[in-house]
């Protein structure tokens, strides 16, 4: 993949800051929790998959950054550093499902000294990134299948390799058809009001040499008038037991258009974003953001001084107005729930 997001070097992790993107390419080294914390809350680094990977890895630094000798205040630094990742982002699940699996890892070698869980946890941060590669590759491709040999799809926000450890979630399966030789275009909405569909989307596909055109929001209903959409893709970051997906605010309403209009709305997720704990999707915690994102967009004021604004990051979509949710263990439709009880790992 042309695009390196998150990566693991010299015991520091290395981000690829997306705020600055697309006029700017510029890496973060990062050896601090705290300033892990400020990326994952400013969107430096971003999507659910890339932020559990994310925070796995900050659990491995806050690891490798004790000095200290008993392991008693071993497990207490990097405990802290969980609660501090913890209270980042609340929406997407793979941040706390990363985190739980990393602290499960720390209980579980209790006994071993300071330098070997140092470096276990590190491994497992590395599975959790390698694993993820991996899935990315298997949601490409059980959702590629899904696809006609000419197909155009409308994508909201960025689900690709900005998203995640590999080639995305969503844009995973427009990557792998494009790989089997579909002829994939691809219609972007900029996405309101950080534009990840404008600024990230659309800069990584014109990477990897595939058709894109950037509309903004607002226009979707017409395009798929106009008869130019053949199906909606997007990710997730919150999947409830019953098939409910929390995904970027805006999603919501292009799965009613995408009803409206007849045309077959999926999501791509791994399995880590699916929360059985969570029955229905209200139950979903919905991430609220500061209102200068809108008030003050990319540095220009466009809302008089003093209006109320309301931004929330993410809405739910309710089962029935998805097609089918792609995931690593195949291409699951309804009745999500049951199928769900079937392809859980359990725990
Ligand atoms: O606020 P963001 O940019 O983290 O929101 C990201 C999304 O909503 C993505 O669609 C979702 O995390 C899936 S990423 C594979």
């Amino acid at each position: 993949m042309a695009v390196r997001t998150i990566e693991w070097i010299d015991n520091k992790i290395v981000l690829l800051d997306q705020t600055l993107l697309p006029t700017e390419e510029k890496y973060l080294i990062i050896d601090s929790i705290d300033v892990l914390a400020e990326a994952i809350k400013s969107l430096r680094v971003r999507g659910a998959p890339a932020i559990g990977v994310a925070a796995a890895m900050g659990v491995a630094l806050a690891g490798k950054l004790f000095h200290g000798q008993s392991r008693e205040a071993f497990n207490e630094d990097v405990l802290k550093a969980i609660d501090l990742l913890q209270k980042t982002r609340p929406t997407a699940v793979n941040l706390f499902w990363a985190l739980d699996r990393m602290q499960n890892i720390l209980k579980a070698h209790s006994s071993n000294s300071i330098a070997d869980i140092q470096k276990i946890l590190i491994d497992e941060a590395m599975k959790i990134f390698e694993e993820d590669r991996q899935i990315c590759r298997l949601m490409g491709k059980n959702g590629a299948d899904l696809l006609d040999h000419s197909v155009t799809i409308l994508t909201h926000c960025n689900a690709g390799a900005l998203a995640t450890a590999d080639y995305g979630t969503a844009l995973a399966v427009v990557y792998a058809a494009h790989e089997q030789g579909k002829k994939v275009k691809v219609f972007s909405d900029e996405t309101r009001p950080l534009l990840q569909g404008a600024r990230l989307t659309a800069w990584e596909l014109q990477k990897s040499n595939i058709d894109v055109t950037v509309i903004c929001d607002n226009m979707a209903a017409s395009v798929m008038k106009s008869g130019l959409i053949d199906c909606v893709i997007v990710g997730a970051d919150r999947i409830a037991a019953n098939g409910d997906v929390a995904n970027k605010i805006g999603t919501y309403g292009l799965a009613i258009l995408a009803q409206a209009h007849k045309i077959p709305f999926y999501v791509a997720a791994p399995l880590s974003t699916i929360d059985m704990s969570i029955s229905h999707g209200d139950q979903i915690p919905i991430e609220m953001r500061a209102s200068q994102e809108i008030t003050h967009g990319f540095g220009k004021q466009t809302v008089p001084d003093g209006v109320t604004v309301y931004n929330p990051a993410f809405d739910v979509t309710p089962n029935t107005l998805i097609t089918a949710i792609v995931t690593e263990a195949g291409v699951v439709r309804t009745p999500f729930q049951k199928v769900f009880q079937e392809i859980m790992p359990s725990s």
